[in-house]
């Protein structure tokens, strides 16, 4: 029997943009997926029969990547992530899974997050009409505070490149990790809608939307600079300025009409107890996340508020095999 985990992701500056290859900078949050792999005689998920078409991404993982032979196997999968919310819980569990089918096949291996995060990048993209950025595989994977640029961005560190032809052209990213300091003294809350939205139709309406008006590319521009200005932030524990600019940013994200009534509403209900709030992923329904000194509190007003908190660490270890 194997057991691997990996972590959701939460974006705090950048999506949406990081699709046309501005930066976006995203963090490994507690929650994740975990998944349980036993040699069995029979194929089940779940206890349910294991159907390929049911579960495109694990068929993907074990055929295509893995061209798995071995014995019939029982699948378990646990995951504390709002699935369809923004918290990357498609890409936790292509990471997951492949790090298990990876212990299975070949126990001797060590764990290559890099490989893993692709693995999972060409399977988020076939799920996306080919319009993914490599965001949320990489963070699951690597853990951390993770940088996702077209070009490598001063002060990160460049762990590897990934390339993908997308319907408005070839996309070229950088995945850079950030330090984060020691000592941050904030945590995430995450409030979600209780209304899923699949990213796929999201991406493809602000590409429709940059095509009808382009002066929303100025939204874009704009997304991209407060990305630079809140990293900065963030990499020098500057906390106010960080909630600042992702203030900022919720509001060119209102702009590409990726916000929702029920995301706005999260977000004002903790603006007095948080450092910044936005909505996180996606948008159009999914999660908001606040960034706070006072978890509890934010907590407390997202459930006032009608939603789900979810309180996390910011920036946690990336997938790993469990003992
Ligand atoms: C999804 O978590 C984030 C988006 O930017 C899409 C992507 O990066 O593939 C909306």
């Amino acid at each position: 029997m194997v057991r691997a985990f990996a972590p959701g992701k939460c974006i705090l500056f950048g999506e949406h943009a990081v699709v046309y290859g501005h930066p976006a900078v995203a963090v490994a949050i507690d929650s994740g997926v975990e998944v349980e792999l036993t040699e069995s005689n029979s194929w089940t998920i779940e206890g349910l029969p294991f159907l390929s078409e049911r579960h495109p991404h694990i068929s993907h993982i074990l055929n295509d990547v893995f061209d798995y032979d071995g014995e019939p196997l029982k699948i378990a999968i646990k995951s504390d992530l709002f699935s369809a919310a923004g918290l990357g819980s498609s890409a936790a569990l292509s990471n997951a899974m492949g790090a298990a089918v990876l212990q299975l096949t070949n126990p001797k291996a060590e764990l290559d997050s890099i490989e893993l995060a692709r693995i999972g990048h060409a399977a988020e993209a076939k799920a996306q009409s080919g319009r993914a950025s490599p965001t949320d595989t990489a963070t699951s994977a690597l853990g951390g505070c993770v940088v996702v640029s077209g070009e490598i961005i001063a002060g990160t560190k460049h762990v590897f490149d990934a390339a993908m032809e997308t319907p408005e052209g070839r996309r070229k990213w950088s995945i850079c990790k950030v330090d984060l300091p020691e000592d941050l003294d904030a945590w995430l809350v995450l409030g979600f809608t209780g209304v899923g939205s699949p990213t796929g139709d999201m991406v493809a309406g602000v590409a429709k939307l940059l095509k009808k008006d382009s002066s929303k590319h100025q939204d874009m521009d704009a997304i991209a600079r407060i990305t630079n200005a809140g990293l900065t932030a963030l990499g020098a524990g500057n906390l106010e300025a960080v909630g600042m600019a992702m203030n900022a940013c919720h509001e060119r994200l209102q702009n590409i009409e990726v916000s929702s009534p029920e995301l706005d509403a999260l977000v004002e209900a903790v603006r007095p107890h948080a450092l910044g709030a936005k909505l996180t992923g996606a948008g159009g329904g999914g999660c908001m996340v606040a960034l706070t000194q006072h978890p509890q509190r934010v907590a407390e007003a997202i459930e006032v508020a009608g939603g789900t908190p979810l309180i996390s660490r910011v920036g946690v270890d990336g997938v790993r095999i469990l003992q």
